[in-house]
């Protein structure tokens, strides 16, 4: 990679966003972002093949759109960073071989990224970053995870979701309470007018030792409370609040069990869940009680974006890292297999 001047182009599409950024020397400098909200919500959730095709589609104009904000072309480039997994195969695929191509016809290093530590790694791009080591919470639509952070590619899994994601309990039981896709966002709306005396929902597994995490069941309680009442208005807010509330303190209680266990006292929190107002109150009054502090993305990167992907390409890049010829793009990828690099 060009020690003088360092500039990296990422690409993400590994589920329902095309994101693109610019991201260098100087920081972030560019960045566009395609949402598929609107195809993906006549079905209630993501379609793959429906989501390769926009990917496609959507990838060339967003980069070119991305290139003319900053008024910068392929010669400025020292690196292609994409999301090589975990997502979905297809969507992947059509990030990965338009990243590899370009690189490989500008002759430039190509790195493939992890998507959640495109996530993990999103806080790094406020104004006061976070400092290693630290706690990390990675609550998306595919991940719970708590993990010990020593620096870029040192992570040690201290516990996870044991079935669904926290994303995903929200987009299910927004979707049984019919709030529409997508479902996080949809039922936080709903939850502001709810009542939170009205039905009490379990804090699952938090009365046991551990760092694990289930969901499922609350998204069943859900339906089984909905059942018992007429769904109106009001009892789908109710059973929202309630349902927001329970995943919020049952993070809380695991984040707070996972800083004492490490003994650090930084957390960051990331990944689509991240965005929830109620979630981000939660955890900040569990960190000031302790005397810990809590680093959150700009609400934007929460959720999907090339932000975040240019910025882990950078660093790895900028560590010597790049890719071989060969093509690969990864459905199913721990972040345990990540090697640890130095952050300069
Ligand atoms: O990180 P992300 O964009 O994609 C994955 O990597 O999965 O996360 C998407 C997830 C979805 O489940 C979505 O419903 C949830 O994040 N989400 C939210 C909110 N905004 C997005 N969940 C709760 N409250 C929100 N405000
Ligand atoms: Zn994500």
């Amino acid at each position: 990679m060009n020690t003088k001047h360092r500039l990296v182009l990422g690409i993400e599409t590994s589920c329902d966003e095309t994101g693109v950024a610019l991201y260098g020397d100087n920081g972030l400098i560019a960045e566009t972002l395609h949402s598929q909200i609107d195809i993906h919500s006549e079905y209630g959730g993501v379609v793959p093949e429906l989501a390769s095709r926009d990917h496609v589609r959507k990838l060339i104009p967003l980069i070119k759109r991305c290139f003319s904000k900053v008024s910068v072309n392929a010669e400025d480039l020292s690196g292609v960073a994409y999301t090589a997994g975990p997502g979905l195969i297809g969507a992947l695929f059509a990030g990965v071989s338009v990243a590899r191509s370009l690189a490989y016809g500008w002759g430039i290093p190509s790195v493939g990224v992890h998507h959640m530590e495109g996530h993990l790694l999103a806080p790094m791009l406020e104004e006061k970053p976070p400092s290693f080591p630290f706690v990390a919470l990675l609550v998306s639509g595919g991940h719970t995870q708590l993990i010990r952070v020593g620096s870029i590619g040192d992570y040690e899994l201290l516990g996870e979701s044991l079935d669904d994601a926290a994303g995903e309990a929200f987009d299910k039981t927004a979707k049984l309470l019919n709030l529409g896709y997508p479902g996080g966002p949809a039922l936080a709306a709903c939850a502001k007018s709810g009542n939170s005396k009205r039905f009490t929902f379990p804090r699952p597994m938090t009365n046991r030792p551990g760092l694990d995490f289930s969901f499922s069941g609350l998204k069943t309680f859900a339906l089984t409370t909905s059942q018992q009442h007429t769904l109106d208005k009001q009892t789908r807010a109710d059973i929202s609040r309630a349902f927001e509330e329970a995943v919020a303190d049952t993070l809380a209680i695991k984040c707070k069990r996972a800083l004492q266990k490490t003994g650090l006292s930084t957390l960051v929190v990331a990944g689509g869940v991240s965005a929830n107002k109620h979630l981000r109150a939660t955890l900040d009054t569990m960190t000031k009680g302790m005397n810990a502090c809590v680093f959150y993305p700009r609400h934007k990167f929460c959720t999907d974006n090339g932000a975040m992907i240019a910025y882990a390409g950078y660093q790895r890049l900028k560590a010597g890292e790049h890719d071989k010829l060969i093509i690969q793009a990864r459905p199913r990828w721990s972040l345990s297999e990540l090697k640890q690099t130095v952050m300069q």
